[in-house]
């Protein structure tokens, strides 16, 4: 029988690969914890019908890329392809936008799941960290989220990534620039298929990757010449405070992205280093979405960073990020006797809050100093009959090659304060 492999578009994460994910988690959701963003989490599946309404019933997400199914309930759900439409939901079921000040702040960490063609930086299973500000219109609040994405990857050490930034207007200018994008669309040579897109869902048409396409979209209308002053006050607010913080961004009149629910401040990551899949993180405002789903109006803003595209354009610009050794101190038994002694004194170290392994296994000395080796430890402790007799345990710093006898009882303290 042939074993198992992951399912086609999914990885594994392990180790020593693994620590890397887990620090860009970390380095994203820092300074969201700095910001009065609270840890929110939701299932992994929601009813299907959220997605559909909230991200939007002709967008590729809904249409095509969908994990969708019906329970043997009855009940159709789906795997979540995104996490704004379920931290929204859960918001409003929880009353959190009546409980206290708005806005809400949260920020959440987990996988997605989007049947998409794989490639390189593009999967079917994938993980992002987010956050969404739900319940202000605020330009500070948009300006805020995109200082923090981009204060992330910076204290990650990532320089090559741009900030693409646009207004999609509201629902008093967008549906005035709808009709002369679709104007414009009706007179080209354009497949049945984009044809109708631009029925449904012109604004859609201006993201088709075709190049002949793209070709005759060269003097398409822009939204930037239809915003109205609302929303032009708005997305000029943004931009100043952006500026006054340093953060450098470019406009892109023709940035429209992959879900319906967008208005006014839309914003994309994108690193030079990652080929086709560029977008490392991407979000912006949804001052309609609340209602979309059955809530009460309640303006809101957000991102998503894609951990597995970070970690790509870590590696494209060849950034290693400094991960300490997770394993301190190695202990390496000789006998019987010595095992349950140097178990104890394992025990004991990592109650002392110091990061301890152990010789595991029937292996000889040889053996289980290769595995102390590979552990990383800054120390290792051999202990064999001889040492116990005399009380002590050989203590050797890996780094110098020093060794020496310590007596058990001071094995604690002496390495808190070798470590230290
Ligand atoms: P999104 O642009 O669809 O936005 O996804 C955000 C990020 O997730 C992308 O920039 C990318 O790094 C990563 N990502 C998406 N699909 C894949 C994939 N198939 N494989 C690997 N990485 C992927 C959203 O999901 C919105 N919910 C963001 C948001 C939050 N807007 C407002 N609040």
């Amino acid at each position: 029988m042939s074993t198992f492999q992951a399912p086609k578009g999914t990885y594994d994460l392990i180790p020593p690969d693994s620590a890397r994910f887990l620090a860009v988690r970390e380095a994203i959701s820092a300074p969201l914890k700095r910001s009065g963003y609270g840890y929110i989490e939701t299932p992994g599946f929601e009813n299907v019908e959220l997605f559909a309404r909230g991200v939007g019933e002709s967008t590729d997400i809904v249409t095509k890329e969908m994990y969708a199914f019906e329970t043997k309930g009855g009940d159709r759900l789906a795997l979540r392809p995104e996490g704004t439409a379920s931290v929204l939901r859960a918001a409003l079921e929880a009353n959190l936008h009546k409980a206290g000040n708005l806005p809400v702040k949260l920020w959440y960490s987990g996988s997605y799941y989007r049947y998409e063609r794989p490639q390189k930086g593009r999967y079917r299973h994938f993980s992002q960290v987010g956050a969404e500000a739900i319940g202000a219109e605020d330009p500070a609040l948009d300006a805020e989220l995109i200082i923090l994405a981009n204060d992330a990857y910076r204290s990650l050490g990532l320089r090559e990534f741009r900030i693409l930034l646009n207004s999609l207007g509201d629902k008093e200018c967008r549906p005035v620039y709808r009709a002369a994008l679709q104007e414009f669309l009706r007179g080209l040579d354009l497949d049945e298929d984009t044809l109708r897109r631009a029925e449904i869902n012109p604004l859609r048409v201006l993201d088709d990757k075709r190049e002949a396409v793209q070709k005759q979209l060269a003097d398409a209308p822009l939204l930037r010449d239809y915003l109205c002053d609302a929303c032009k006050a708005y997305h000029e607010e943004v931009r100043a405070l952006l500026t006054a913080e340093g953060v450098a961004y470019e406009d892109d009149p023709r940035l429209v992205r992959g879900l319906d629910y967008y208005t006014r401040t839309t914003f994309e990551f994108v690193h030079d280093g990652l080929g086709s899949q560029s977008a490392v993180g991407g979000g912006g405002r949804y001052d309609g979405l609340s209602e979309m789903i059955g809530g009460p109006a309640l303006p809101s803003v957000g991102w998503a960073l894609g951990v597995d595209r970070t970690v790509l354009a870590l590696e494209a610009e060849g950034v290693t990020l400094e991960l300490p050794s997770t394993t301190s101190v190695f202990a390496v038994p000789l006998g019987e006797e010595a095992r349950r002694v140097l178990f104890a004194k394992v025990t004991e170290l990592r109650r002392a809050g110091i990061a301890a392994d152990f010789g595991f296994g029937s292996k000889g000395l040889k053996g289980a100093m290769k595995n102390a080796n590979r552990s990383g430890a800054r120390f290792t402790l051999v202990a064999g009959e001889r040492d116990l007799a005399e009380g002590v345990v050989q203590l050797k710093d890996m780094e110098s090659g020093e060794q020496g006898p310590v007596p058990l009882d001071s094995v604690v303290d002496v390495l808190r304060e070798r470590l230290a």
